[in-house]
């Protein structure tokens, strides 16, 4: 049987973790706090329970993906494992010293994967004997639930470990999607528009964050709207994914990070988790808008029509993914089924172009 040695046993390892053992795979899940590991095991064990109430999957099968788990106390214990997937703290060097210490433990067949979200793959991958073994497998918060992931290809990797990463996203029941080693991988810059067009749009008076959030559910379909998603990731979160993405591409006026946005997190609203963001959060009511981020707005508005603020987003996000594509970054459908299962939308931006102007 496949063993995958995990390493990081924090949200997303854990979450990997337990998706490669519900898939039929064998763990070793690793972590340099190894007081975190016992925690890890019994919110695995959470998890699979949780899996079998939802009907995903059997008892017996829950119990015989338990089994299949095993805690490694020092990296060394990993030697065994055929694939590797790191999930630890988002810091380069972190990364290239975790990097360094696999790659004289693990045999040199086997693939390193990395679940970064912002660091180039290549850039982790410079200083090994064997760069070429190295590639970005991205999964998506909580990866049991989200069905995407990204597979990235770095200029120095070699096609087999890309190929096996490939695979390992099917085993593992996800839809992977082919992506260049490009700044925001694929689907955290397509989106930036979703979020920066829409602040642009409230900062002109367009309208308000809820009646923009209410207008794009409405005309789109979608689930949450760009400022309750955005309080839902965290304002920071979000703000540090549009600031990498800009300096990485070379400050693109289009993908410039908005001060509505910086105004918010310098004053402690984070969104959700820090009880304020563009809306305000108690314990048993609906939310409100924020009357501090409110304040940012103009006082005068002329609420756009539905239609029109949706066409707004949309195009903005429909140009980032033909630049995309033209680039070489993904193959144009890889774009619109990524875009679909990490954001929730009915339709992908080249989808939406095609009704548009059916
Ligand atoms: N949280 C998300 O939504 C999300 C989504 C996609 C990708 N990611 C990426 O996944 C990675 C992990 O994120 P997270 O949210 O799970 O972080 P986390 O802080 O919840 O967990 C990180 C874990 O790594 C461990 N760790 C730190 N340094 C280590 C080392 N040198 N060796 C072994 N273990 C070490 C920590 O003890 C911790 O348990 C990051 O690269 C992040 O950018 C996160």
């Amino acid at each position: 049987m496949m063993i995958v040695g995990v390493v990081g046993a924090g949200t997303m390892g854990r979450g990997i973790a337990q998706l490669a053992l519900q898939s039929g795979l064998a763990v070793r899940l690793f972590d340099s706090f190894p007081e975190v590991l016992p925690a890890a095991k019994t919110k695995i064990r959470a998890g699979l329970a949780k899996g079998v109430e939802r009907g995903k999957l059997s008892q017996e099968d829950a119990d015989a993906a338990f089994g299949r788990l095993v805690l490694a106390e020092k990296l060394k214990d990993l030697e065994p494992v055929d694939f590797v997937i790191e999930a630890i703290v988002e810091d380069l060097q972190v990364k290239k010293n975790l990097f360094r210490a696999l790659e004289a433990v693990v045999r040199e067949s086997v693939p390193l994967a990395t679940n970064t979200s912002s660091i180039p793959v290549a850039k982790i991958a410079e200083d090994l004997e064997h760069p070429e073994r190295v590639v970005g497998m991205h999964f998506f918060n909580p990866p049991v639930a989200m069905k995407l992931v990204e597979v990235i290809r770095h200029e120095g990797a070699a096609g087999t470990p890309f190929i096996q990463a490939i695979e390992m996203a099917k085993t593992m029941t996800r839809v992977p999607v082919e992506v260049k080693d490009t700044p925001g991988f694929l689907v955290n810059r397509v989106v930036r528009s979703y979020y920066l067009v829409a602040m642009r749009l409230a900062a002109q008076g367009a309208g308000s964050y809820a009646e923009i959030d209410a207008a794009l559910t409405r005309a789109g379909g979608l689930r949450m709207g760009p400022f309750t998603l955005m309080d839902f990731i965290g304002l920071e979160v979000n703000f540090k994914i549009t600031q990498t993405i800009y300096e990485g591409l070379g400050r693109p006026e289009r993908l410039k990070p908005h001060e509505i946005q910086a105004a918010l997190v310098a004053a402690g609203c984070k969104g959700r988790k820090s009880g304020k963001g563009f809306y305000l959060y108690e314990d048993g009511k609906d939310p409100v808008e924020n009357p501090e981020a409110l304040a940012l707005l103009p006082d005068e508005r002329t609420v756009l029509p539905d239609e029109v603020l949706f066409d707004r987003i949309l195009e903005a996000i429909h140009v980032e993914a033909k630049i995309v594509v033209e680039t070489g970054v993904a193959a144009k459908d890889g774009v619109d089924t990524a875009v679909k299962l990490a954001m929730n939308f009915p339709k992908g931006p080249f989808e939406w172009a095609e009704a548009a102007h059916a």
